[in-house]
């Protein structure tokens, strides 16, 4: 984050932190709940959110060298994701060209080739088909034109971004509205991924991306884990366009106003939290930074399946460096797993009781009305347009 933008939110934390007070949306937001159970709902996210807007599959450092490969089908779509020979994030639909097996499986280091599973048709990092066996059989078949089928890919700030159909290319910045600037300033590229595990809770997806949204409720609901750390109910917010920005304070912040102000580096002191349109929330912390891609879990509004990821400044190089790492892979699961999201899923089902149409958000939860209305504008502008 620029050194600019830092002492602005510092300046923010000392005023709210002295008046009691915290970052506030002009008014109270009322949010339907039927948004959360509706199947509809879904099917038009499904058909513009995770269709057409460019998703967040990961970190360069995943795929480090050329033939470093992951595949992830989580948006609906099988999408194999290769670095080629010539250094470039290349993206596919993991789909053999022949009779449609998958030629990829998990992740994996330096392979050249993918040879399909099934008749073994075998393609290269840059998606062309290489070689057919027994290609007597298809004489007819250009094999120039039947490569794997490309996906548009951006590899920018050491993150990638994929489409998830087939089309031209994309500029990420024109989704990313501005907050560019922050994602520039924090090195990604060189960045180490530690390890990324699976979440698959009975909620909407929405109300996983909600559950990190404000800070209001850490002394409540984390009054176990976390409180002591961070504080409840101050947070600093800026909106990016169809993206945000929300700060969050540790209970350490005055450390940092005994430096002088040109010295000020407030990452130590707070926890950032950003929505990136539409599913990804990237949590910056001390040295760590983690990411939660949230998708729905198939046409069922009431569950979602996510990817979370956690990210380091380098690769441990000791025993002890590891036990650290995996300690806050553990301690972040831990209070999702035992905290956020049980709750989040009586919730779930208590929407279904009727007991009211709308939740209210207040207005010292400004990110949550901005990621709701930003959807809503955005699936309204889609439909729109059709
Ligand atoms: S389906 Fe891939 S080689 Fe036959
Ligand atoms: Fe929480």
């Amino acid at each position: 984050m620029e050194h600019a933008v830092q002492v602005e939110n510092a300046r923010k934390f000392i005023e709210y932190l002295e008046s009691k007070t915290t970052a506030m949306a002009e008014a109270e937001y009322r949010n339907p709940v039927s948004q959360y159970t509706c199947p509809e709902r879904l099917s038009r996210e499904q058909a513009l959110l995770f269709s057409h807007y460019p998703l967040h599959i990961g970190f360069s450092c995943e795929i480090p060298e050329p033939g470093d490969f992951k595949t992830d089908d989580f948006s609906g779509v099988p999408i194999l994701l290769v670095r080629g020979e010539d250094g470039k994030a290349n993206a596919f639909l993991n789909v053999c060209r022949h009779r449609g097996a998958p030629v990829a499986e998990g992740c994996g280091k330096g392979q050249r080739r993918f040879t399909c599973p099934y008749h073994a048709w075998v393609y290269g990092a840059d998606g062309a088909l290489e070689y057919i066996p027994g290609e007597d059989g298809f004489e007819a078949l250009d094999r120039s034109t039947h490569g794997l089928r490309p996906l548009p890919v951006q590899e920018k700030y050491g993150m990638i971004w994929v489409k998830t159909e087939p089309g031209d290319d994309f500029e990420i910045d024109d989704s990313l509205q501005g907050v560019e600037r922050d994602l520039a300033t924090y090195g990604f590229e060189g960045f180490h991924h530690f390890e990324t595990g699976v979440l698959r809770p009975k909620m909407n997806w929405k109300l996983v991306i909600d559950t990190f949204l404000e800070s209001y409720h850490i002394k409540v609901l984390h009054h176990r884990s976390i409180a002591p750390l961070i504080e409840s109910n101050v947070a600093t917010f800026e909106d990016f366009g169809i993206n945000h920005r929300g700060i969050y304070v540790r209970k350490n912040f005055d450390e940092l106003l005994a430096r002088p102000e040109n010295e000020w580096n407030i990452l130590p002191y707070t926890t950032m939290v950003y929505v990136l349109f539409p599913n990804t929330v990237l949590v910056v912390q001390q040295e760590q930074i983690e990411t939660w891609r949230v998708y729905p879990d198939g046409d069922d509004p009431n569950a979602s399946k996510m990817h979370v990821s956690l990210y380091t400044p380098n690769a441990p190089k000791t025993e002890s460096a590891t036990r650290h790492w995996r300690n806050n892979m553990d301690l972040l699961m831990k209070v999702v797993n035992e905290e956020d999201f049980p709750l989040g899923e009586k919730m779930q089902f208590g929407f279904h009781s009727l007991a009211q149409d709308h939740l209210t958000f207040g207005r010292n939860e400004p990110a949550l009305a901005h990621f709701h209305s930003a959807l809503d504008r955005v699936l309204a502008e889609g439909i729109a347009a059709e």
